[in-house]
């Protein structure tokens, strides 16, 4: 796996305080002749080969509850075919769940009736697929603009706003062109613009780089961080892609024969694996890119004698363990953490640094989990 080129700055707003824009609660799915019979059984946890030897039928999701926030990017990932695809166009009901509630914007999407599902798909949720999927005959401009002329908006307005959309997306001067006229990166840049155009409150996102060549991908992945800090949309963005996972990541969703068998922050994926599989994903990331000195402190519980010895070798907790090396390094002594407020919340020295950079286990007061105690964004690393 290639070196992780960044990861989501932590010292970003935690929108896990924000109100839930999406939530999901216990969903199954189920493909192959009567598949749904299977609910319930002993047989719909089987493995997956398994299963399928036994019934011919595959759980694509299994058991999955997860929310996500509004303002948040929550990333699914996993290996091929282990649900992603499933999970996200059952959003919308682009595939039927077998059981379980989905709520979106407020929205009881599994009871809805064809002209509120309808409203939803229009107005409140995008979708950026990886095969772009843009009309082959129809110029940039009424490509983007698709779906204010479903909505029935004025052309002209239309063009109005699809303009504003191409310089946001960096396409300004391609509003005439046709889709094949493009690159890659362009025509996705196009299918951004054509989700973004209705401005709906909830953007899916299924592998939508992953057929653009690294350096386009790196560029489109910084355009919806970009995006994000100034639209703050709630989105779902599945990949496969741990670097992506972490760069545009709040929480990330590692899914395995259709379950989630860890949700948690970047922080808790990498530093805290639930099993060998979320830590084969991660083993190869630079922990000291995405732990921070909050995960590696030892935190004081209440006011410690030791909260005002440390000077000026004091780190904010949401610095990243690659910069507070030097400090710490530099003396036997601890560094002092400080939280948002500048209070002294935990300290953190040599040995202990380098043994959560080497993911070595630690005796006594361990780092990690217990050091994000109150603070963790969301539901823990257990679904
Ligand atoms: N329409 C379908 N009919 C039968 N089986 C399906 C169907 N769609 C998906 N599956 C199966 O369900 C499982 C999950 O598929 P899904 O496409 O959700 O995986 P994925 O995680 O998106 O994979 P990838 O990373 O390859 O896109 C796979 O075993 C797949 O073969
Ligand atoms: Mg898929």
């Amino acid at each position: 796996m290639s070196a992780v080129a960044s990861v989501k700055d932590p010292a970003r707003e935690d929108p896990t305080s924000h109100p839930v824009q999406i939530s999901c609660q216990h969903l199954w799915k189920f493909f192959g002749h009567n598949g749904h019979s299977l609910l319930g059984t002993p047989e719909a946890n089987l493995p997956q080969a398994e299963l399928q030897e036994r019934t011919g039928c595959i759980a694509a999701i299994r058991d999955v509850s997860f929310e996500v926030h509004r303002g948040e990017v929550f990333v699914v990932m996993g290996l091929s075919g282990s649900g992603k695809s499933t999970l996200i166009r059952s959003l919308t009901r682009l595939i039927e769940v077998d059981s379980g509630n989905i709520e979106l914007c407020g929205e009881d999407v599994r009871h809805l009736d064809p002209a509120g599902l309808r409203d939803l798909r229009r107005h409140r949720v995008s979708m950026v697929f990886q095969q772009f999927g843009l009309f082959p005959h129809r110029r940039v401009v009424d490509n983007v603009a698709y779906g204010l002329e479903v909505q029935g908006v004025k052309r002209a307005e239309r063009y109005q706003r699809v303009e504003e959309l191409l310089k946001v997306v960096g396409l300004s001067g391609f509003s005439r062109s046709y889709p094949d006229e493009l690159s890659g990166g362009m025509q996705q840049r196009v299918g951004l613009a054509r989700a973004l155009a209705v401005d709906p409150d909830v953007l899916l996102f299924d592998e939508a780089f992953s057929a653009l060549d690294p350096l386009i991908r790196r560029e489109m992945q910084d355009e919806v961080i970009r995006l994000q800090e100034r639209l703050h949309k709630t989105v779902v963005f599945v990949s496969h892609d741990l670097d992506e996972a972490l760069k545009l990541g709040d929480r990330i969703a590692i899914m395995r024969e259709g379950s989630f068998v860890q949700v948690g922050t970047p922080e808790e994926v990498v530093g805290a694996p639930v099993d060998d599989y979320v830590a084969a994903f991660t083993r190869d990331v630079p922990r000291a890119k995405v732990l921070t000195a909050r995960w590696a402190m030892r935190p004081f519980g209440t006011r410690s004698d030791r909260s005002s010895g440390f000077g000026d070798r004091v780190v904010a907790a949401s610095t990243r363990l690659q910069d507070v090396l030097n400090m710490v390094l530099q003396s036997d002594e601890p560094v002092g953490v400080v939280d948002d407020e500048g209070e002294i919340i935990g300290e953190l020295d040599r040995t202990t640094a380098t043994a959560v950079i080497a993911g070595s286990p630690l005796e006594g007061d361990a780092p990690g989990p217990r050091a994000q105690a109150g603070k963790t964004h969301g539901e823990g690393t257990r679904p």
